[in-house]
């Protein structure tokens, strides 16, 4: 559990974030769930840094073996995004020794907390307070689902992907409250995410949701675990999502985007020049890219290629995320708040996402734009 924020509410906290507060709160070293890393290397005689995580027990554990992107360090935005293997916690051996030469462990500097953190949290922590109580059914709801999914896929050799707590309750959150007609969610996989989002269209009692994938897994474990939530609100459409299904003609019919599909910058161009470029100025473009910041606070290739369309966007816009690798204490005061209001004690037992990992990832990115 977090607990480096001290005896101060989260709520008393926030209203106090002047930059002062701001800064105290960074005097003190956390101690987090996990160690963040910095590694500086030396690739084909380029210097380059990777950021990951380490779990504490294997920081002495030379036979700990993690996988971690890698990029390099140039002021361009320029990504190498291959990976690397590092072995070990606080004597790290990069084993893809084709790729790397020196490595060396620093911590990395996560205490950040911008003005635009503060104004999120303040927005989210709202929203905690205003929709607690159905936070706390939904949760049970898909602590039910994921024992459903996980008999359903069993045999079929897929898993549940890395959609975590934080980033799916700040989802079914985000679209109980802007109540979109029409939801378009890439891609499904076998429901996981899809389970939020037609919750939170049940709740509105209106709403739609169209999700896209190459697989059907979603279909037939939705159908045999959830069928309630389907009925009347959920349409699959399986295959290539740009060669069947979604054109320009679509792109005005979507009131929210939930994307987490094929995560790369050309898969990403195509989500922007079919549906974000054609879209209507007026109509606001709202959701959320997922795995955008992992494990670093580099952004993924894939959501390098949003940042640049959103940087080239006149008009007003809103972007956060709650994941630890892009601001710890913005991470950790979320979780506190959840902890306050009695909606998850944020330790790994109370994880409801099938997936272990994602107690620490949300790399999520939550947008809104009004161009
Ligand atoms: C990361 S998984 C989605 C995880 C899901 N949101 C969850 O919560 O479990 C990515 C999915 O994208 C699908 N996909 C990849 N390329 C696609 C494409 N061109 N069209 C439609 N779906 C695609 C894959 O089949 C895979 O199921």
């Amino acid at each position: 559990m977090v607990k480096w924020i001290g005896p101060a509410s989260a709520f008393a906290l926030v209203a106090l974030l002047t930059a002062d507060a701001r800064t105290s709160l960074c005097e003190d070293p956390p101690t987090s769930p996990l160690s963040l890393i910095t590694l500086s290397a030396t690739v084909k005689d380029e210097k380059c840094h990777i950021h990951g995580s380490q779990h504490p027990e294997d920081m002495d554990n030379p036979g700990a073996v993690k996988t971690f992107s890698l990029y390099d360090t140039d002021d361009e935005g320029g990504v190498i995004d291959r990976m690397a293997e590092v072995r070990g916690g606080r004597d790290l051996h990069v084993v893809h020794d084709r790729l790397m030469r020196h490595v060396e462990a620093l911590p990395v500097d996560y205490c950040k907390l911008t003005d635009e953190h503060v104004d999120a949290l303040g927005y989210l922590m709202g929203q905690y307070q205003k929709y607690r109580d159905d936070l706390l059914r939904l949760r049970a709801d898909a602590k039910r689902f994921r024992v459903g999914l996980m008999e359903q896929v069993a045999d079929t050799g897929l898993l549940p992907d890395g959609f975590a707590d934080l980033e799916a309750e700040i989802t079914y959150m985000r679209i109980r409250e802007l109540r979109p007609e029409k939801v378009m969610e890439l891609s499904p996989n076998c429901g996981w995410s899809t389970h939020y989002l037609l919750s939170a269209l049940r709740d509105n009692g209106a709403g739609e949701l169209h999700s896209y994938d190459l697989v059907d897994c979603s279909l037939k474990v939705l159908n045999a675990v959830s069928p309630d939530l389907v009925e009347g609100r959920w349409y699959f459409h399986q295959g290539d999502a740009f060669q069947s299904h979604l054109t320009k003609d679509t792109a005005d019919s979507f009131d929210y985007f939930f994307i987490d599909s094929e995560h790369t910058f050309e898969f990403a161009t195509r989500i922007i020049d079919t549906l974000f470029r054609t879209r209507r100025r007026d109509l606001p473009l709202r959701g959320g890219v997922h795995d955008s910041y992992n494990n670093n606070d580099k952004p993924s290739s894939e959501f390098q290629a949003f940042l640049e369309f959103f940087a080239g966007q006149s008009g007003e816009r809103r972007m956060f995320t709650a994941s630890p690798y892009k601001s710890m204490p913005f991470y950790a005061t979320i979780m506190r708040i959840r902890e306050e209001l009695g909606v998850s004690s944020g330790g790994a037992e109370d994880n409801v996402a099938p997936c272990k990992w994602t107690v620490y990832a949300n790399g999520m990115v939550f947008f809104d734009l009004y161009r």
